[in-house]
């Protein structure tokens, strides 16, 4: 009797991958070359194996020989019958949900089992000293930080580096303006106020001025020949950026990044040129060198033809660093699909001068497409500057804080429950729009479009996630109270509503296990929608609270409550890896 099967411990669920197994076990054993043999499990009420296609015999006959082949008991089936041409349908086991539900509460959600630690150094963010930090890096920014995230949720240790533009030619003219604009530099920090009027201010003299320009030069051999004065001038340049880049970082939550950037790499790359060298690695191509690999569509350039360094010395020299220095065993770049080319070659002649191998380090391009504006234009202001960050965040902020005047917000919360609401509708809604959106697509960025309440936004989810936390504070059950009921109550999942959202809460694990794979995030914003929109229905259909005509209490279903915090707990587990505050009250 499969009903009496007693539940096992698999860390929440997964049901997916678990049947996957089953099958594909049955498979091979029944069809001892079948490696290929399809066997997908489709989710939904019944759920189906099938794997007709490729044997030309009955394919009932087929599937019956599999589900002989199924080692039975197993925990998770309850019963199989053999559908149609050849389709398996599976019960699920009620009892083993209803325990990996039970397991949520008490235990906590947890993250798929037998994943194997790892030291992932993840590369993202990384703007420019001086230059603008724009969209591009704020998608960089938010879609790092939650891969970090989803990282130190699977066990694996995250070293997160920010590999900012503060080194290069564009220094030279920088830091010749300075000398004009502000010759007390060296005495007190130069107020710099606008660092990209600064810069513009500079590339134009640059671009107009013959004596400039030389004099730009010159500042260039005089930083790299580390005179302290150009120093000086360097580090006062990088203050004003590394200020403004703070303000983003701590308005949008990001921690824990090590600012690492290119002018770190300086003596590294030198060993990095002398090794190459050695190696015979690097080739003549009119005056440069440049180094060719198998997988790389483009050489590497890693000496200019007067010398210096490039762009690719230094991402040689960090990716060496990172693997033997850092010991990372797993390295995740969260840099623009425009420089996937650029990143194939670096991954393809590390390998080549045999820094790594590749069966014992993955690394990975989580690459992005461009924001761009409502006009599909790349995203600018009206005068067709770059957007500042800053300035963005501030825009989100009052619209933010617009929609929640409109829904009348202020008549339920308190002013410090308001501004609460309003930053983490703000930052919310920047983040889920980005994060729910194929990274690998362009993404149009539409404060209108990320601050509606209907869709997959992330208004939509915030509020579903505060209606469904209100169900157990209004039956008057706090967090303990919940804690202890889940130790002691059964949950029976009898209707077939509360037996759907169960099963649904158990996938989280499988959408995790397939995000760890792909580094997709937005697959984890269309599950949290459909967990939301299967908690709508089991809560239409099933009263969890019954009030009497004057709104009084007079009864309530636990178990139901139960499941409502369940969902909550998931929800907020989904909030935490996207880097999303979910508030309490809305
Ligand atoms: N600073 C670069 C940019 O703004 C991104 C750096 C990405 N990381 C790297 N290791 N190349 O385009």
């Amino acid at each position: 009797n499969p009903h009496s099967l007693t539940p096992v411990k698999e860390g929440n669920g997964s049901i997916l991958n678990k049947l996957t197994a089953a099958f594909k076990a049955a498979v091979l054993s029944a069809y001892p070359n079948g490696q290929d043999f399809p066997c997908p499990i489709t989710h939904g009420d019944q759920w189906e194996a099938q794997g007709t296609k490729i044997l030309k015999t009955n394919p009932r006959e087929i599937a019956q020989n599999i589900l002989q082949h199924l080692q039975t008991p197993n925990p998770w089936i309850e019963s199989t019958e053999i559908a149609g041409p050849g389709f398996i349908n599976i019960k699920i086991n009620r009892k083993q949900v209803s325990h990996s539900v039970r397991e949520i509460l008490t235990e906590g959600i947890k993250p798929p089992p037998n994943t194997t630690p790892r030291r992932v150094v993840i590369d993202y963010s990384s703007p420019n000293v001086a230059k603008e930090m724009h969209v591009g890096h704020l998608r960089s920014t938010i879609i790092g930080e939650s891969i970090s995230r989803l990282m130190e949720f699977l066990g694996h240790e995250v070293v997160r580096i920010n590999h900012i533009g503060d080194w290069g030619t564009q220094f030279g003219m920088l830091i010749a303006h300075l000398q004009d604009k502000f010759p007390n530099f060296t005495k007190e920090s130069p107020p710099i106020g606008d660092l990209m009027q600064f810069y513009k201010e500079s590339k134009k003299r640059f671009d107009e001025d013959e004596v400039f320009k030389k004099r730009a030069y010159q500042c260039v051999v005089s930083l790299q020949s580390k005179d302290p004065v150009y120093i000086t001038a360097w580090h006062a340049i990088c203050d004003v950026s590394r200020k403004e880049f703070e303000k983003v970082y701590a308005r949008l939550g990001t921690k824990d990044l090590i600012e690492r950037g290119e002018s770190f790499y300086q003596e590294l790359m030198k060993k990095v040129v002398k090794d190459l060298t050695a190696a015979n690695m690097l080739e003549e191509d009119e005056g440069r060198k440049v180094m060719f690999a198998d997988g790389a569509d483009i050489p590497l350039t890693v000496i200019k033809s007067d010398g210096g360094f490039t762009y690719d010395t230094s991402d040689m020299a960090a990716i060496r660093h990172r693997i033997q220095e850092e010991r990372g065993n797993w390295l995740i770049y969260v840099v623009d699909l425009g420089q996937a080319t650029h990143l194939q070659s670096i991954f393809a002649c590390a390998k080549k001068i045999g820094w790594y191998d590749p069966s014992k380090v993955r690394i990975d391009h989580v690459g992005f497409g461009v924001v761009l504006g409502e006009d599909k234009k790349k995203f600018k202001t009206r005068s067709g500057d770059t957007v500042r960050l800053v300035d963005l965040l501030d825009e989100g902020i009052r619209r933010s804080e617009a929609k929640l005047l409109e829904k009348e917000r202020d008549k339920v919360l308190s002013k410090e429950e308001l501004d609460k609401a309003r930053d983490a509708v703000a930052y919310g809604c920047i983040k889920y729009a980005d994060l729910s959106h194929n990274r690998t697509h362009n993404y149009i960025f539409s404060f209108d479009r990320m601050l509606e309440d209907k869709g997959n936004t992330a208004v939509y989810m915030l509020y579903a996630y505060t209606r469904i936390r209100s169900i157990a504070r209004n039956a008057n059950l706090s967090d303990d109270d919940l804690k202890s009921a889940a130790s002691s109550t059964e949950i029976s999942l009898s209707h077939e509503k509360e037996f759907k959202l169960s099963k649904l809460l158990l996938r989280f694990q499988d959408v995790i296990e397939k995000i760890a794979d792909d580094l997709c995030i937005h697959t984890l914003c269309e599950y949290m929608y459909e967990v939301a929109g299967v908690f709508t229905e089991f809560y239409d259909n099933c009263y969890c609270v019954e009030k009497n005509e004057s709104g009084k209490i007079i009864k309530i279903n636990m178990e139901r409550i139960l499941l409502c915090h369940a969902t909550s707990k998931v929800l907020a587990q989904c909030f935490h890896i996207l880097g999303i505050d979910p508030v309490q009250r809305i």
